[in-house]
């Protein structure tokens, strides 16, 4: 795995943009494969000013999501649809047919199929971005005793429910339930970039970069297994973390 630490969380998001920026500019019909939360925002907003400078073209770019929340529709505010329409599709020249994000609506099954379909679609994923739960979940596969390989639908941790919550008017708002890709749909990806800021992260960090141990009690871990994996965090985490590299 590459381990790059920064100077700030700002730096970090500027490592990733400029990353995805060069592949855009290589492959302009490349395939990301996209997160929310908020680790990826600052990431989004500076692949804004990109596109808005001329730097980088997204009329050929591909995406997928990771994941979303079971019970909202695209239009509701704080579903991943929206949350991608507003912090990256509506600001940059991409043509939003070429976008998905699952449904969280309806047939759970045909809506993980229809997941791992648009996977496999026209190739792996060129750039997988990744946040990490303080946990260690990646997309919405949980820490737990197994992982599945497949999308599926995935009840999601009190860690992960209380953690989200502030995204939502009170945690009962919270889905309990999501729809996510499942880890061979991310590490099918060419390239995976891990993203992460904050002390509490610490716990899963040092798992994933100390060390040469792999466990489904902190799914990022699995990452330890891709050929080309690269974990971006800043100094303030590697130290909480105990990264000494
Ligand atoms: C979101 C996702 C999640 C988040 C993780 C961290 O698409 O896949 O795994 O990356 O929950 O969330 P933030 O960035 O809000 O700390």
């Amino acid at each position: 795995m590459h381990i790059i630490v920064t100077e700030s969380y700002d730096a970090s998001a500027a490592f990733v943009a400029d990353m995805i920026a060069e592949l855009i500019n290589k492959k302009p019909d490349c395939k990301l494969g996209l997160a929310t939360g908020g680790t990826p925002v600052p990431i989004y907003k500076k692949l804004i000013g990109k596109n808005a400078a001329g730097e980088v073209d997204f009329a050929q770019v591909r995406t997928v999501n990771l994941d979303e929340y079971c019970g909202l529709a695209g239009d509701h505010d704080q579903s991943y649809r929206y949350f991608m329409d507003t912090n990256l599709f509506d600001h940059v020249n991409i043509n939003k047919a070429n976008t998905f994000v699952a449904s969280g609506l309806g047939d759970p099954a045909a809506n993980a199929a229809e997941l791992d379909a648009k996977v496999a679609e026209g190739g792996p994923c060129d750039l997988q971005l990744l946040g990490i739960g303080n946990n260690g979940h990646i997309a919405f596969n949980e820490a737990g005793d197994c992982l599945k390989a497949e999308s599926h639908i995935e009840t999601l941790t009190e860690s992960t429910i209380r953690a989200n919550a502030r995204f939502f008017e009170k945690e009962e708002d919270v889905p309990t339930t999501a729809i996510t890709m499942g880890m061979k749909g991310i590490l099918s990806a060419k390239c995976l970039v891990l993203v992460a800021t904050g002390a509490a992260k610490a716990d899963a960090i040092r798992q994933l970069v100390c060390g040469g141990e792999i466990t489904t009690h902190n799914p990022s871990t699995f990452m330890k297994l891709h050929p080309n994996a690269w974990v971006v965090i800043d100094r303030a985490l590697a130290d909480a973390a105990g990264y000494k590299g």
